[in-house]
C-alpha cells in the first residue's frame, strides 16, 4: 500500500516534462505584445498562425524558451509584411533573437525601443528597406553577438560606439548607403574581435591605424572609397583569413608586406596598389587571389599556388608579368 502510494506521485513526476512540452502555457504579457505587432503589421497572412486558440508558444514565427514559456526569439522572413518596426517589439523582455529578413515592404527606422531587449544576442534586420542610421544606442545591446543590418538603405556614418559591444562576433553593415569614416574605435573592440562585413557602401577616408591593434580574422571592405594603407591588417602575427579590399583606392607599395600564413583569401582587384608581389607569397595557401587591375610590376613568383590562378587574378596591372601571364621580357 505504501509502495503504490510513493509510486503513482513518482510516475505523474516522471511524465510532467513530457506533458509540459506539449501543453507549454504562453506567458499572456508576451502573447498581448505578440497581438499588438500583428495588428501593426496589417494582421498579415503570414502570420495566420497568431491565434487565440493556440497557445503562444505554439505559433510559427516565435520560439518559447522550454522551462519559463517566455518568448525568446521572434525570426520573420521572407513574408508579405508591410509597415515599420513597431516599439512593441521591445516589450519581449526574454527576446535573445530577433530576425527580420528579406522583407522588402518593411520600412522606417530601427527604433530605440529595441534597446529594452538587454537579453538580445543575435539582431538581425537584413533585406529589408529600412532607412536612417545604423543607430548609436545599439550599444546599448551588451549581449550582442551577432549584428546584420546589411541589404538597407542605412544612411549617415558608422557609429563609433559599437566598438564597446564586449561580445560581438560579426558586424555586417554591408549593402547599404552609409558615409564617412571607419571610425577609430573600432581598433579596440574589447574581447573579441569581430568579423567585419563593410562592403558596398559609400564609405572614404584612411583606414584607421588603430585596427592594426587587433586580430581580425574576416575583412571585407569591398566596393567603397577607402584610400591608402591596408598593411595594418598584415605582418606575421596576425591571424586574418579573408581579407576582401577589392574595388576601393588604396594606394601602397606591396613589396615589403608581410602577409601572414593564416591569410587563404585576398582579393585586392581595383585598386591602385604598386610595388611588387612579395616573393613570401609562395609560402601561402591561398585559395582565392585577385590582384587584377592595380599598379603593381614585377615578376609574379613562382611556387606555392601562385600559378593555380589564372591571368584574370593578376592582369590590368602596371608591369607584372610571368607565369600565368606572359613572360617577362
Ligand atoms: C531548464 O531548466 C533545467 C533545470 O534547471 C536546465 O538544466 C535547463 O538548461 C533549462 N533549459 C533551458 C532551455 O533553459
Ligand atoms: C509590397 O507592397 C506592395 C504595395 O502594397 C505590394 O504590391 C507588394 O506585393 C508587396 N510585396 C511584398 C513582397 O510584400
Ligand atoms: C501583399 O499584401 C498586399 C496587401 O495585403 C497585397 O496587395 C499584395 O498582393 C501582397 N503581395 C504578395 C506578393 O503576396
Ligand atoms: C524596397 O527596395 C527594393 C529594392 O531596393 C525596391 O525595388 C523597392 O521599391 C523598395 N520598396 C519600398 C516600399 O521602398
Ligand atoms: C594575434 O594573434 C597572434 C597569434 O595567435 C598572437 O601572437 C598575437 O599576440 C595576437 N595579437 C593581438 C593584438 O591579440
Ligand atoms: C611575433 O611573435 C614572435 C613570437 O611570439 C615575437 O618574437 C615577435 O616579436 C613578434 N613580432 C611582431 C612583429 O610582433
Ligand atoms: C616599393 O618598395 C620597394 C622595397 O622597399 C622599393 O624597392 C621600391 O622602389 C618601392 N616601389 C615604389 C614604386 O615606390
Ligand atoms: C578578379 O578580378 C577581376 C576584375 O574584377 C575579374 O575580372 C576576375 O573575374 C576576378 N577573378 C575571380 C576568380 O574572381
Amino acid at each position: 500500500m505504501r509502495k503504490s502510494l510513493f509510486t503513482i506521485p513518482l510516475l505523474i513526476l516522471l511524465t510532467l516534462p513530457i506533458l509540459s512540452l506539449s501543453k507549454q502555457v504562453c506567458n499572456k504579457d508576451d502573447e498581448k505584445v505578440l497581438f499588438k505587432i500583428k495588428q501593426s503589421f496589417g494582421n498579415p497572412y503570414h502570420l495566420a498562425s497568431w491565434q487565440k486558440t493556440l497557445d503562444c508558444c505554439q505559433w510559427y514565427n516565435v520560439e518559447c524558451d522550454l522551462n519559463t514559456s517566455r518568448i525568446i526569439a521572434l525570426t520573420i522572413f521572407q513574408g508579405n509584411i508591410s509597415g515599420q518596426i513597431p516599439n512593441a517589439v521591445g516589450d519581449l523582455p526574454f527576446l535573445q533573437t530577433l530576425v527580420l529578413r528579406k522583407l522588402t515592404n518593411l520600412t522606417g527606422t530601427i527604433p530605440s525601443a529595441i534597446t529594452k531587449l538587454t537579453r538580445l544576442t543575435m539582431l538581425r534586420l537584413s533585406w529589408t528597406n529600412l532607412t536612417g542610421p545604423v543607430p548609436s544606442f545599439l550599444s546599448q545591446l551588451k549581449n550582442l553577438n551577432f549584428l546584420d543590418l546589411s541589404f538597407n538603405d542605412l544612411t549617415g556614418s558608422i557609429p563609433p560606439e559599437l566598438a564597446s559591444l564586449t561580445n560581438l562576433g560579426a558586424i555586417h553593415l554591408d549593402r547599404n548607403k552609409l558615409t564617412g569614416v571607419i571610425p577609430d574605435s573600432f581598433g579596440s573592440f574589447k574581447g573579441s574581435t569581430p568579423d567585419l562585413y563593410l562592403s558596398h557602401n559609400q564609405l572614404t577616408g584612411t583606414i584607421p591605424k588603430s585596427l592594426g591593434y587587433l586580430n581580425f580574422t574576416v575583412i571585407d571592405f569591398s566596393r567603397n572609397q577607402l584610400t591608402r594603407d591596408i598593411s595594418m591588417f598584415f605582418g606575421p602575427n596576425k591571424t586574418i583569413q579573408i581579407a576582401d579590399f577589392s574595388r576601393n583606392s588604396f594606394e601602397f607599395n606591396m613589396s615589403d608586406v608581410a602577409f601572414p600564413a593564416s591569410l587563404t583569401s585576398l582579393d585586392v582587384n581595383h585598386n591602385k596598389i604598386f610595388g611588387n608581389l612579395p616573393q613570401s607569397l609562395t609560402g601561402l595557401s591561398f585559395q582565392f587571389l585577385n590582384v587584377s587591375y592595380n599598379r603593381l610590376c614585377g615578376q609574379i613568383p613562382q611556387g606555392g599556388n601562385l600559378q593555380d590562378f589564372t591571368s584574370n587574378e593578376y592582369f590590368h596591372n602596371r608591369c607584372l608579368c610571368g607565369s600565368p601571364l606572359p613572360a617577362c621580357t
